[in-house]
């Protein structure tokens, strides 16, 4: 059964992989400066069912992307980007092309993971696709290198100059533990959750998108700070030399550095926190990590700092904070577990009521 990686012979019948969606806890905007991340995966996952075929022919259906279920064709080497949902798809048989050589599959996919809402949806759908594929052809991939072709597939072919985070998380995020990853050596670890504590998700219901134009404003920002002050990137800036750093940038980049640099410590910051268990300073972290966010950033939008001050009104939570890139999205939120599913309700029917959002929850899920 054993063969060449990636001779492009079908290594299998039809195969089944899937990929969850993530929620970053902590240490937002920082993976493309080298810093530090925290997510966790979601219980929604993206599913793809995967029939390799004898010719070079692409053929995948879907049953949440494209209208009316639509199906994507075509013939490998052939990728051409139309900025639709098939983008991911393309690119993945784009870069996958450079490393291993597979045949033409027909494919078909189902996702529970929500799109727009800041929770990594097209990295659950690229990691899937790539395990799929690895199964399928036998590709000798390990889940670093599956995370890694999923992020080139998201930059050269998509568009959106994203970090690593999110890949990795797909690839290697378990729903119980946090993974803490260091996005310049891709060295990681779990850290579990106090049982006490209990990861909340609320959907504001505004779209989000990274290939859109802020995302790239701010990385090329923390970039252009970066050559400013001869350093390679802005994890290199030590958090003692935050303020003489800062006053030597024009505005508004000295605010990016302070948020990059003090989001990094607040990672650390958080691991320390909740591996000795106290879920209060990691809320507090949260919380300092949305004004960051708000402040030094400007990433975030009236109506989800509304979000977040709902959020901290409701009996059980800790801190909320903006997850994802911004401009839209979700919050996540850290709470007591017992009062996690109650507190989760009454922030999506107080987002609702008083803001006019078509808020929901993702975690703990509930019904509309
Ligand atoms: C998006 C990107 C990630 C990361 C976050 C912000 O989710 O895909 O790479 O930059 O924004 O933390």
């Amino acid at each position: 059964m054993t063969s060449l990686a990636g001779d492009g012979a079908p290594k299998a019948e039809s195969v089944r992989a899937d990929a969850p969606g993530r929620v970053n806890l902590i240490g937002e905007h920082t993976d493309y400066n080298g810093g530090f991340v925290l997510p966790i995966a979601l219980p929604q996952r993206t599913r793809v069912e995967l029939l390799p075929r004898r010719d070079r022919r692409v053929r995948v259906s879907s049953a949440q992307y494209g209208a009316a279920g639509g199906t994507v064709t075509y013939e490998l080497g052939s990728e051409r980007r139309d900025n639709t949902w098939a983008d991911y798809i393309r690119g993945v048989t784009h870069v996958l092309a450079d490393v291993a050589v597979i045949a033409g599959f027909d494919a078909h996919i189902d996702s529970d993971v929500p799109a727009g809402a800041g929770l990594a949806s097209s990295a659950a759908l690229e990691v899937a696709l790539l395990r799929a594929l690895r199964a399928a052809f036998d590709l000798k991939l390990d889940d670093i290198a599956v995370a890694t072709l999923a992020r080139r597939a998201e930059n050269e072919f998509v568009g959106a100059p994203v970090g690593i985070m999110d890949q990795m998380a797909a690839s290697l995020a378990s729903t119980d533990t946090a993974l803490f990853l260091d996005t310049r050596s891709l060295e990681w670890a779990y850290v579990p959750l106090p049982a006490s504590a209990a990861v909340i998700v609320i959907d504001s219901g505004l779209s989000h998108r990274n290939a859109g134009g802020g995302y790239g404003q701010r990385r090329a920002e923390c970039a252009d700070a970066a050559a400013r002050l001869g350093v390679s990137e802005l994890r290199d800036v030590a958090i003692e030399d935050l303020e003489r750093a800062c006053a030597t940038l024009p505005s508004p980049l000295g605010r990016r550095v302070r948020h990059v640099v003090t989001e990094n410590q607040r990672v650390l910051d958080t691991v320390a926190a909740l591996t000795r268990g106290d879920v209060r300073e990691t809320g507090r972290l949260f919380v300092e990590s949305h004004a960051s966010m708000r402040d030094d950033f400007e990433v975030s939008l009236r109506q989800i700092d509304e979000m977040v001050t709902i959020a901290m009104a409701v009996e059980g939570i800790h801190g909320a904070r903006l997850t994802g890139g911004g401009f839209g999205g979700s919050i996540v939120a850290l709470a007591d577990t017992a009062l996690a599913a109650v507190a989760a309700r009454a922030i999506v029917s107080k987002c609702r009521e008083s803001l006019a959002l078509a808020a929901r929850a993702i975690v703990p899920p509930t019904s509309p």
